[in-house]
């Protein structure tokens, strides 16, 4: 796709959920279909992109011509995120990382005895915040899966995260897109101003987005 909107750029992309595990058969993982993730990987190849997909365990095949890592965990996603990042224009991070992960994890399987078993769980380290506090650090776009309130959540996402720009979608509830959907909306801002992405397939949605994230990307890369 030469003479595309994101033409000589490499855009690195994190997708899917992770899984915790905590023992050798049984994981600690989320709802996340990866298809978000997916395509915008998609997108970004047509705009002309040189794109890296950083996957988690989802049911999607890689998209055509973008080069796919797949990964389980939230630490191995946040290493291989971090050993690309001096090789990135554009990071967005669509991934539904573990929030908290088992510290200790058993060698054999865990055998039923009592009738309570307690799990205790040690904090994951935030990937788009890490890049965003890199020193050069890329143009950093964040997600948000809220479930009420989502212009404030994705605002103050935006300022806690140290992200360029956050799109937010409403999960959960009745909410029509989402976690697992084919279609979603989005509220997308940065410093300056914001905008809504209307209900509409993922692939959709993810051309859309594209095209906003190539706007603000050359609006702060231009002299
Ligand atoms: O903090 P919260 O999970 O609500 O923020 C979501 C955004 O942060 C998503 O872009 C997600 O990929 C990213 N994230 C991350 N590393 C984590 C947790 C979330 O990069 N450990």
């Amino acid at each position: 796709a030469a003479g595309g909107l994101l033409s000589g750029l490499r855009v690195l992309i994190s997708a899917g959920p992770t899984r915790e595990p905590i023992d050798p058969v049984r994981f600690i993982g989320n709802r996340s279909s990866g298809k978000m993730g997916y395509a915008l990987a998609a997108a970004a190849r047509r705009a002309g992109a040189d794109v890296t997909l950083i996957s988690g365990p989802v049911a999607l095949d890689a998209p055509a011509g973008v080069e796919t890592v797949r990964v389980e965990t939230a630490a191995e996603m946040h290493e291989a995120v971090m050993a690309r990042t001096d090789r990135t224009d554009i990071y967005i991070g669509t991934a539904a990382v573990a929030d908290y992960t088992p510290a200790r994890v058993a060698d054999a399987k865990i055998k039923k005895h009592a009738d309570r078993l307690e799990l205790t769980l040690s904090r994951t380290r935030d990937i788009l915040r890490s890049i965003a506090a890199l020193p050069d650090k890329p143009f950093v776009v964040g997600f948000a899966a809220e479930t009420g309130e989502v212009e404030a959540h994705a605002r103050a996402k935006l300022e806690a995260k140290g992200a360029d720009l956050v799109a937010a979608n409403e999960v959960g509830g009745a909410a029509p897109g989402g976690f697992e959907r084919d279609e979603n909306a989005l509220f997308v801002c940065w410093r300056g101003g914001e905008c809504h992405l209307p209900l509409a397939s993922k692939t959709e949605i993810a051309h859309r987005l594209i095209r906003l994230i190539a706007e603000r990307y050359y609006a702060e890369n231009t002299d």
